[in-house]
Formats: C-alpha cells, sequence, structure tokens
C-alpha cells in the first residue's frame, strides 16, 4: 500500500503547536506580525499572498499587507520594505515572488532586514544555512523536512535526488539534506535542466524532491520501487473546471503512485506545509526580536 501524506494534518499539527508559542509570546505583550509586499498583478501570486494573510489571521498572527503597481517605480518597493525594516510591530517580511522585470530581485532580498527575513532568502540568512548554523529555513523545503519526519522517513544515509535548483526550493532543499543534523546527513544529488539521464538518477532515489516547476513530467518509469516522493510542484493547466483550471504536480500522480512506497498529492500535500513554515519563522522572528524563548515544534 502505497502511504499518501497528508499535508492538510501535519499542518494541523504544527499549527497547534505554533498556537501555544503564540500565547507564549501574548503573554509577553507581544503580537508577532508579519507584512506581506505585493508587486504583482500575476493571479496565483496573488492567491499565494492571500492565502498567506488568511493563515497569519486564523493563527493570531497580525497581518500588514502592502501593494504596489507591477509598473511603479523599484524605488517605490525599496521605500515599503525600508518602512517595514522600521516598523516594530513588524516582525517577519515576505516580499511575494517574482518581482517585475525592472525590479532587480537581488536588491530586493538584501534589503529586508535579515532578522525579519522570514524567507530565509537574505544572502546572509542563506550563508548560515550552507553553514549549518540557519536563523530561518526558507519555507517551502523546511516544510518538506517536517513531512518526511512526520511520515517517519529519516533521510540519514538515504540516496536523496532533487529536481531543480532554484533557490527558494532546489538549493536550500539540498543544504537541509546534506546538513549534520537531524532530517538531514542524506547523499544528495541535485538534477536540473541540464543534467544527462534524469530517469537513470530519479529511479536511484530513495527520496525523490520534484521541484522543477514542470507539470507532471515525472511519471511512475522515473521512480524507484518503493521510493518517498516528494511533489512541490503547483502548475496551473487548462481544465474543463469552473475557473478554467486546475493544479497539478511535478509528478503525475496516478502512474508515480503505483511504483512509490510514499507520496504527497498535489494539491494537500506540501502546498499547506510551506505557509506553515512561514508562520513558523514568523513566531521565532518575533521570539528573537522581542527576547521571548518560545518553544517551536
Ligand atoms: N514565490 C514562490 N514561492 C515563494 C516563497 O516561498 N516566498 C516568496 N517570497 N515568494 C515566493
Amino acid at each position: 500500500m502505497t502511504n499518501v501524506l497528508d499535508g492538510n494534518a501535519v499542518s494541523e499539527s504544527i499549527r497547534d503547536d505554533l498556537a501555544d508559542c503564540i500565547d507564549t509570546l501574548t503573554h509577553e505583550g507581544v503580537t508577532p506580525g508579519l507584512a506581506t509586499v505585493l508587486m504583482s498583478e500575476d493571479p496565483a501570486s496573488e492567491t499565494y499572498v492571500s492565502m498567506k494573510q488568511q493563515a497569519c489571521d486564523d493563527l493570531g498572527i497580525e497581518s500588514i499587507h502592502r501593494e504596489l503597481d507591477a509598473d511603479a517605480p523599484a524605488g517605490d518597493l525599496y521605500g515599503v520594505v525600508d518602512e517595514l525594516n522600521a516598523d516594530p510591530a513588524v516582525h517577519g517580511i515576505l516580499v511575494q515572488m517574482p518581482v517585475p522585470d525592472h525590479v532587480d530581485e537581488r536588491t530586493v532580498l538584501r534589503s529586508i532586514d535579515p532578522v525579519k527575513d522570514v524567507d530565509g532568502f537574505h544572502p546572509e540568512n542563506v550563508g548560515r544555512l550552507v553553514a549549518g548554523d540557519a536563523r530561518f529555513k526558507p519555507c517551502t523545503p523546511h516544510g518538506v523536512q517536517k513531512l518526511l519526519a512526520a511520515a517517519d522517513v529519516d533521510p540519514e544515509g538515504k540516496d536523496a535526488v532533487v529536481v531543480g535548483r532554484s533557490d527558494i526550493v532546489g538549493k536550500p532543499m539540498m543544504n537541509l539534506l546534506i546538513q549534520k543534523a537531524p532530517g538531514g546527513n542524506a547523499t544528495t544529488t541535485v538534477c536540473h535542466s541540464r543534467t544527462r539521464d534524469l530517469a537513470e538518477k530519479t529511479r536511484s532515489a530513495d527520496i525523490l524532491v520534484a521541484a522543477a516547476g514542470r507539470p507532471q513530467f515525472i511519471d511512475g518509469s522515473m521512480i524507484g520501487e518503493g521510493a518517498t516522493v516528494i511533489d512541490v510542484g503547483v502548475n496551473r493547466v487548462d481544465a474543463d473546471t469552473e475557473k478554467g483550471y486546475e493544479l497539478v504536480g511535478d509528478v503525475d500522480f496516478e502512474s508515480a503512485r503505483e511504483t512509490a512506497g510514499v507520496i504527497t498529492p498535489v494539491p494537500g500535500g506540501v502546498g499547506p506545509m510551506t505557509i506553515t513554515m512561514l508562520l513558523y519563522n514568523t513566531v521565532k522572528a518575533a521570539g528573537i526580536q522581542e527576547d521571548v524563548a518560545v518553544d517551536l515544534p
């Protein structure tokens, strides 16, 4: 029997524990605050940001939202970030990516105060992650790590293959999997668009993380018998539904589940975990900035 992981259930349990952390903070007079910044008219980005705000509201995190026109000058965005950096009610800042072409993404990421960088994308936080001293683990790979732990899949000594080398998922996923730390210690290969013999490599994986952003391109024939398959992909494809599209992963779920031992669905797998780990980082950020010890899950 293939074990289909329930990301919503694992998320719920972590969010329950985070609620206790928030109680600890509020007892000390601190309400954690997350600022989301959107400079895009992309409907998917708008949806993600509103889901993040809703999750904050549900848990008792104050959510602050700033929106800029997609054609506003880049300086306007830096101005908003400066203002949020200086606001003591804001413990976490998230600028939804991608930003428009005329805005330099690297400059944006560097402008966020590293102590408020709940995405973990500022070079200081990337460096700390690589050095094995993470402050904020990036939300999606951290969520994958928590899902694996909840499914009792310990990466230690296993062969892990990550497909995709993005700064948001692939690279930090690799860094978490190779760390000499719980949830790490895997022998890790990162595949990408220039990889030769991709299927041979993916078939050799005990743990396969698909994060390439290509709909359903990993099928059952690319998966080893009994492997753990984590699908990070969220792709909108045209479909005869009310919205005119449906969400599919990077993995062809129906064929993959025939071979996989453990698999995540899309939606309902990694997606909810990403938002949960953003809440986690916001609570952590509030604890650091307000000097309150919180017992994170
Ligand atoms: N765009 C897609 N994923 C993410 C994420 O995790 N954080 C931000 N800021 N933007 C994203």
